[in-house]
C-alpha cells in the first residue's frame, strides 16, 4: 500500500518536474524572442537614417550626404538633439530629430556611433 501511495508521490513529482522544465523552457524561448525583436528594433531605427547616411552610417560618398560612421554615439547624440531642439539649423535634419523621442535617438546614436 505505502509504495503505492509513494509511487504515486513520485509521479507526481516527476510530473511538475517535466512541466516546471517545459516551462521554463518557454520563458527562455520568449526572451530570446524578445531580446531578438529588440535587436530589430534597434536596428530598423537606425536604417531610417541609411537612406540618406548609407548603411550603419558608411555614407554615399558622391551623394553629398555627411559621413556620419567619423562621429561616436556621443556626438551624434548630441547633434541630432541640437537638431531637435533648434539649436542647430539644417536643410532637413532639424525636422528629422523631431520625429524621434530622446529614446530612440539614444538607440539610434548607440547604434551608429563609431566603436
Ligand atoms: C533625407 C535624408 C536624411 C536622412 C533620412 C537623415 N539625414 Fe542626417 N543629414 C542629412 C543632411 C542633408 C545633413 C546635413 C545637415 C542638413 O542639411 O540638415 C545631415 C546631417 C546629419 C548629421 C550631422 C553630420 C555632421 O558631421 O555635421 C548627423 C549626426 C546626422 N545627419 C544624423 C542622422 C541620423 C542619426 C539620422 C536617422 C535618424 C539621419 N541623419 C537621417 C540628411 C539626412
Amino acid at each position: 500500500m505505502e509504495s503505492i501511495q509513494m509511487h504515486i508521490t513520485l509521479r507526481k513529482l516527476s510530473l511538475g518536474l517535466a512541466v516546471f522544465l517545459g516551462l521554463s523552457q518557454v520563458s527562455l524561448f520568449a526572451a530570446a524572442q524578445n531580446a531578438d525583436a529588440t535587436k530589430l528594433y534597434h536596428r530598423s531605427l537606425a536604417a531610417t537614417c541609411a537612406n540618406c547616411h548609407g548603411t550603419d552610417g558608411k555614407g554615399v560618398p558622391e551623394a553629398g550626404m555627411p559621413l556620419i560612421n567619423n562621429l561616436t554615439s556621443e556626438q551624434i547624440l548630441t547633434t541630432m538633439k541640437a537638431y531637435k531642439s533648434g539649436a542647430r539649423e539644417g536643410t532637413i535634419m532639424h525636422q528629422l530629430a523631431k520625429g524621434y523621442t530622446d529614446e530612440q535617438l539614444q538607440i539610434i546614436a548607440n547604434q551608429l556611433g563609431k566603436k
